[in-house]
């Protein structure tokens, strides 16, 4: 088990919801990220975890829903602002990330997904369980401010942090 999971987790925590960070999926061949800024890192099932929202409709979720792993790349102090930018607001089915966000996938330590380059914090996840929320069990208000007129709200991933560095 990684014991060293909540080195520096303020700073990471912080700078993931305020500046945003890149969720990645797939392999070296083929691999897509996009910008998230919720998300939590705890302790579950005697394991560190990684947790994030993906909603459906996202390119990345092709990537996570029929992977194993997936990456958190964590940029501090505002860098990367743009690239951040135009993952969160360009789909990888319409654009090559890379070029256009002029960002580089380099590889892992220990799982084939990549991670992005110049970042300050990674974490490298293995997926132990996924969930689509069930809107019937969420709070109503904040049903109605984020899913009104949906079925599923975000999926959610709890991945094993098996590298963080
Ligand atoms: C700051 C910021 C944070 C975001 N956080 C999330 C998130 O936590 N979950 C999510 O599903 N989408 C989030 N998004 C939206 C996705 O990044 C965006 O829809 C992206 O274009 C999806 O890319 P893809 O289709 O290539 O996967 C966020 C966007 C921004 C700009």
């Amino acid at each position: 088990m990684n014991n060293n999971f909540t080195r520096d987790v303020e700073n990471a925590l912080d700078n993931l919801h305020i500046n945003g960070a890149f969720l990645t999926g797939g392999d070296l061949k083929s691999a897509n990220t996009m910008t998230i800024s919720w998300g939590s890192i705890g302790f579950m099932w005697r394991k560190p975890v990684f947790m994030a929202l993906v909603r459906e409709s996202r390119y990345t979720n092709e990537f996570l829903k029929s992977g194993e792993k997936f990456t958190v790349s964590i940029p501090y102090e505002g860098e990367l602002k743009e690239a951040l930018k135009i993952c969160g607001s360009k789909s990888g089915r319409d654009v090559n990330k890379e070029e256009l966000a002029n960002i580089k996938f380099i590889p892992s330590k220990s799982v084939d997904t990549p991670v992005i380059e110049g970042c300050n914090r990674y974490y490298e996840c293995k997926i132990l369980y996924k969930n689509e929320m069930d809107l019937d069990n969420f709070d109503k208000d904040l049903a109605e401010q984020f899913y009104k007129g949906e079925k599923i709200g975000h999926i959610l991933y709890f991945g094993e942090i098996i590298e963080e560095y």
